[in-house]
């Protein structure tokens, strides 16, 4: 591929949790146009419903997918993952990589079992209960859906501090795990944190970095001819960005212009 042209891949989250996605596609893929969409006007994801979930994600992503020449679609939610992958695969003719909780490397590295941390919605989800199903490899899993991780993960690229002790209470309840899945986007970025409150004895593990050696695999696969030119990283919000000033200060350090309303009207 040329240097002064890329491909445009999207980026998808209720929130700032897919920047934790973001910074693994970066590292691995850092000449990529990447933009970024939040949808903070129902954040947050964890306590939607699926209907709700379905019918705002497809039509917030295609109409970003036609209006901004997008290649590639990342949705960088796990809650919404478990929900509107194949819909969103019918509606779209590029590729759309989802995220969902990493069961099976976690099962394989435990000794006795396995945390699953995620949103209340992705505990509760078919999708998850299949995966337990398939590949936990019998180990047993403990799990935690927690919407307050999700608001301390976006406090703390607000420029707060988290609070250690707060977590350890709502981590409490993991009591023999090993391994701990950090199932929800927003995790890693409060990863030590949560490695503080749980003790170094568990090994914590994310999708980021399969996320970004999977999407690597498929840009190859892009037909090459079709380029944008080089561009900084855009983001766009649903609705006004909270405390925008402390958000944009963390967002200029990875790259990215300030926070700008979402183009398309009437989502
Ligand atoms: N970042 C999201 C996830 O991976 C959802 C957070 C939320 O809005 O509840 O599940």
């Amino acid at each position: 591929m040329d240097m002064s042209s890329t491909h445009n891949v999207l980026v998808f989250d209720s929130g700032v949790g897919g920047l934790s996605v973001f910074k693994e596609m970066q590292a691995l893929l850092p000449n990529l146009n990447y933009c970024y969409v939040f949808d903070n006007e129902a954040y947050p994801y964890g306590e939607l419903s699926p209907e709700t979930l379905l019918s705002r994600v497809s039509s917030i992503v295609v109409r970003h997918v036609e209006s901004q020449n997008i290649d590639l679609v990342v949705i960088a939610c796990n809650t919404a993952s478990t929900i509107v992958l194949p819909a969103l695969r019918e509606m779209l003719n590029i590729p759309v990589v989802g995220v969902v909780p990493a069961i099976k490397p976690a099962s394989l590295l435990a000794n006795e079992s396995v945390a699953l941390i995620a949103t209340p919605a992705t505990i509760t989800r078919q999708y998850t209960q299949d995966l337990i199903r398939n590949f936990a490899t019998g180990k047993k899993v403990e799990m935690i859906g927690s919407t307050r991780l999700v608001d301390m993960a976006e406090a703390k690229l607000r420029g707060e501090v988290v609070d250690i002790e707060e977590l350890r209470q709502i981590l409490k309840p993991i009591k023999g795990a090993d391994v701990a899945v950090l199932g929800c986007t927003h995790f890693p970025l409060i990863k030590e944190e949560i490695q503080l409150a749980l003790g170094n004895e568990v090994t914590l593990i994310d999708s980021g970095e399969a996320i970004a050696r999977r999407v690597n695999v498929l840009i190859q696969q892009l037909e090459t001819t079709k380029h944008s030119s080089i561009r900084p990283h855009r983001i766009f919000s649903t609705a006004p960005a909270q405390q925008e000033g402390a958000l944009n200060d963390s967002l200029r350090t990875l790259g990215f212009s300030p926070v700008a309303p979402f183009p398309i009207q009437d989502v």
